[in-house]
């Protein structure tokens, strides 16, 4: 199935971690698993929850702001805790805690009316599930997936009918989701634990796609996902097709109270323009308080990089990925008509901007959002080896606080020179 055009368009989306780990501040999940805690003080955190401030309204207001196109929820995270009065399994919000309600309805409706796309998280393993820990991955990549007591049978002894319950309790999950709020993303995880076969993706992939055929699916549905989902760090080379980066704005991917060390929105500009530059989306994460407030310096950080690419929205949507490394000092995008090269420049430029091996002639440079142009020129090249474009350097008034855009317009379609130079 070919990639939804919208989600290529999209540049930006917000991750939100949501769940009754918000309560103590402790990881999502995994802070059981690595006995942080036990269980029962996991499961305790459900007495706190309760989404007492809950506005998805303001949350999708806040997302448009960002320049966000859509966003991705945790519907239900390792943890086994659906955000939905679920019909399978006993572990939901609606029944176990003061919240007391589906929690994704609102979401959905919310970011529909602001014209974002649906993106619902969805983990496959369930280490809170009875039936979980009943078979063992063949090809195993993770030493604890067979050893693991939440994830694992005792003395690798399988169970192959509680796997069947389990399948099918994952599948009826799955099926409500696309029947109640037919999101436009299905952000699978947690697919490492077992197989492709166990998992059974192919008839997961089915299912979904016969209620539902414009549903986008991630990686993590391996053989069946549409894009790659790399994390935390910009790839060093583009993965091959459509892609996004998932990356948190501090270093949790919940909320966690101890946890300050949120990236400055500068340093959020530049992982946004690396990933753009290569083609991918950036896939944000901020942690919501279990009030379902998100904190203030999540908020300021996601509306500075909303103002930056309000001002550069040119070099934003519309594009594709620009000049691949070496040919400019920075990331870069291309106008979706390969007609105008957008650099990015991080530093204050001194003296001058230079682009190597540009065979088209350039038209015109401009500093993106205050138009200021810029004088330039080629320099030297030889044969079919073309000279360095130099571009002045903007005056101090045209800098942005940021990441400074200079639009090269060219004469045609941009065309680039790849070789070693004259023998
Ligand atoms: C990892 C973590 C998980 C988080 C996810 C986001 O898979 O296990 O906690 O939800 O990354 O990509």
């Amino acid at each position: 199935m070919p990639m939804q055009p919208w989600f290529t368009d999209a540049k930006l989306g917000i991750f939100l971690h949501y769940g009754i780990y918000a309560v103590d501040g402790v990881a999502e999940s995994w802070s059981f698993y690595d006995g942080q805690l036990s269980r029962e003080e996991y499961l305790r955190q459900l007495n706190g929850f309760t989404a007492s401030r809950y506005d998805p309204r303001a949350w999708a207001e806040l997302f448009a702001r960002a320049g966000a196109r859509y966003a991705v929820l945790t519907a239900r995270h390792h943890d086994g805790v659906a955000l939905w009065d679920t019909e399978q399994g006993d572990l939901n919000v609606a029944k176990h805690t003061p919240a007391g309600r589906d929690l994704l309805a609102g979401y959905a409706d919310a970011l529909r009316e602001r014209g974002l796309g649906v993106g619902l998280y969805y983990s496959h393993s369930d280490w809170n599930h009875p039936d979980y820990a009943s078979v063992v991955h063949p090809r195993p990549t993770k030493e604890d997936v067979t050893t693991h007591p939440l994830v694992a049978p005792e003395g690798g002894v399988e169970d192959p009918a509680a796997w069947e319950r389990f399948v099918a309790y994952r599948d009826a999950q799955v099926g409500e989701l696309v029947e109640r709020y037919r999101p436009d993303l299905l952000w699978f995880d947690g697919e490492w634990e077992r197989s492709e076969e166990q998992w059974r993706m192919r008839e997961l992939s089915e299912k979904i796609l016969a209620a539902a055929p414009d549903t986008v699916l991630n990686a993590r549905m391996l053989s069946y996902g549409d894009y790659a989902t790399p994390e935390q760090g910009v790839p060093l080379l583009a993965p091959d097709g459509p892609w996004e980066l998932c990356l948190t704005v501090n270093d949790s991917w919940g909320f966690q109270h101890r946890d300050h060390n949120q990236k400055s929105v500068r340093l959020l500009v530049r992982y946004f323009t690396e990933t753009i530059g290569m083609g991918g989306n950036l896939l944000l994460a901020v942690g919501p308080r279990e009030d379902g407030t998100i904190p203030a310096e999540q908020v300021e950080r996601l509306e500075g990089l909303g103002d930056w690419i309000g001002r550069h929205s040119e070099a934003v949507y519309g594009t594709v990925a620009g000049l691949p490394a070496g040919h400019h000092y920075g990331p870069s995008t291309l106008a979706a008509d390969g007609r105008t090269l957008y650099l990015v420049c991080f530093d204050v430029p001194r003296e001058s901007v230079g682009v190597r091996g540009l065979r088209t002639p350039v038209k015109r440079v401009s500093v993106l959002g205050t138009g200021a142009e810029l004088p330039h020129r080629t320099v030297g090249g030889l044969e079919e080896v073309p000279g360095v474009l130099w571009i002045d350097a903007p005056r101090a008034e045209d800098v942005d606080e940021q990441a400074t855009v200079l639009a090269v317009e060219l004469e045609g379609e941009l065309d680039l020179y790849r070789g070693v130079g004259r023998d």
